[in-house]
């Protein structure tokens, strides 16, 4: 399969495990289930549930054991956009080219509506199928450490209190390691443990994920600078307009491409252990690093 049809495939997995999984938009209270598809079933690239998939794969697991994980970090992740979308924080009006959650459910359903996704992300998580090392136990701590105030929240945390300000290199990194690498490494780490990895293997993909989340935070905030509003499906040149501290604007674009490039092969690089069976890993970080929306 080639890079384009493996990811529009697995998308299409993920989405029918999701639409399998979530309350249907007419179960009680509708407006919030209603809500909750909105916004998962809005378009999103899916790369942290293929990214599980294909460490699944790489470690030589089964798609079918890795796909609860896979709509778990989804489900997280699309809460995080929800909620990062809130008037009380970036405030923004568009996100994966329709209007944004509290747009269209108001203020007050969108702040459930990302509780209520969060909260289902565990419950889809706890599905999935202990292995010889690892049990529920383990991928539920491993999930929610990445979403607590030490990593995802933290991340947030520190890029609200970063506005205005012209943070240095190193809190910048601090910054995307928590709010972006961590969730971007746990989804590697999770499929992985569905497939029994050793715990070397979940050692080269926590490099790998390390490095792929930085680099796709960057390119993110490159994006954001070059790109127009259609193609990302989001408000272009909202975090000048707010003064986020970013590679963009402390670095300038040119280094923050040196930077993503760097970066994604220092991923790559971490891919070694895992041999021949992360080829398709390595393709996906070439594709995430070339991406243009
Ligand atoms: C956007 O993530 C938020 C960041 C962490 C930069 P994506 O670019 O993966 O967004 P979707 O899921 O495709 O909408
Ligand atoms: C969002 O970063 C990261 C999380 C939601 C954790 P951004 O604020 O840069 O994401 P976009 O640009 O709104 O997608
Ligand atoms: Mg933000
Ligand atoms: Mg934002
Ligand atoms: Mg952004």
């Amino acid at each position: 399969m080639d890079l384009k049809t493996y990811l529009a495939v697995r998308a299409k997995e993920v989405d029918a495990a999701m639409d399998a999984y979530l309350p249907k938009a007419k179960e009680r209270p509708a407006t919030i289930h209603a809500a909750m598809r909105y916004s998962i079933f809005a378009g999103g690239k899916r790369l942290r549930p293929v990214l599980c998939l294909a460490a699944a794969e790489a470690c030589g697991g089964e798609i079918s054991n890795a796909l609860a994980p896979a709509c778990a970090v989804e489900l997280m992740h699309t809460y995080s956009l929800v909620h990062d979308d809130l008037p009380a924080m970036d405030d923004d009006d568009l996100r994966r080219g329709r209007p944004t959650c509290h747009k269209v459910y108001g203020e007050g359903m969108a702040v459930l509506c990302g509780d209520a996704l969060l909260t289902e992300s565990f419950i889809v998580l706890a599905k999935t199928r202990a292995v010889k090392r690892y049990n529920v136990g383990d991928y539920i701590a491993e999930l929610a450490e990445t979403g607590g105030s030490r990593k995802l929240i933290g991340g947030q945390v520190m890029d609200l209190e970063g506005e205005g300000k012209k943070l240095t290199k190193r809190d910048l990194v601090r910054i995307h390691e928590a709010k972006t690498a961590a969730l971007l490494t746990t989804s590697l780490r999770l499929g992985a443990m569905t497939a029994n990895a050793t715990p070397a293997k979940l050692q080269a993909l926590t490099k790998f994920g390390y490095a792929l989340g930085l680099a796709f935070q960057v390119i993110d905030d490159i994006l954001d600078v070059t790109q127009t509003t259609e193609m990302l499906g989001k408000t272009a040149g909202k975090d000048q307009a707010v003064e986020k501290s970013t590679y963009p604007a402390i670095l300038g674009l040119d280094a923050s491409r040196k930077e993503a490039a760097k970066l994604t092969l220092a991923a790559m690089d971490a891919l070694k252990p895992l041999g021949k069976k992360a080829a398709r890993l390595e393709e996906i970080a070439a594709y995430m690093l070339k991406r243009d929306y």
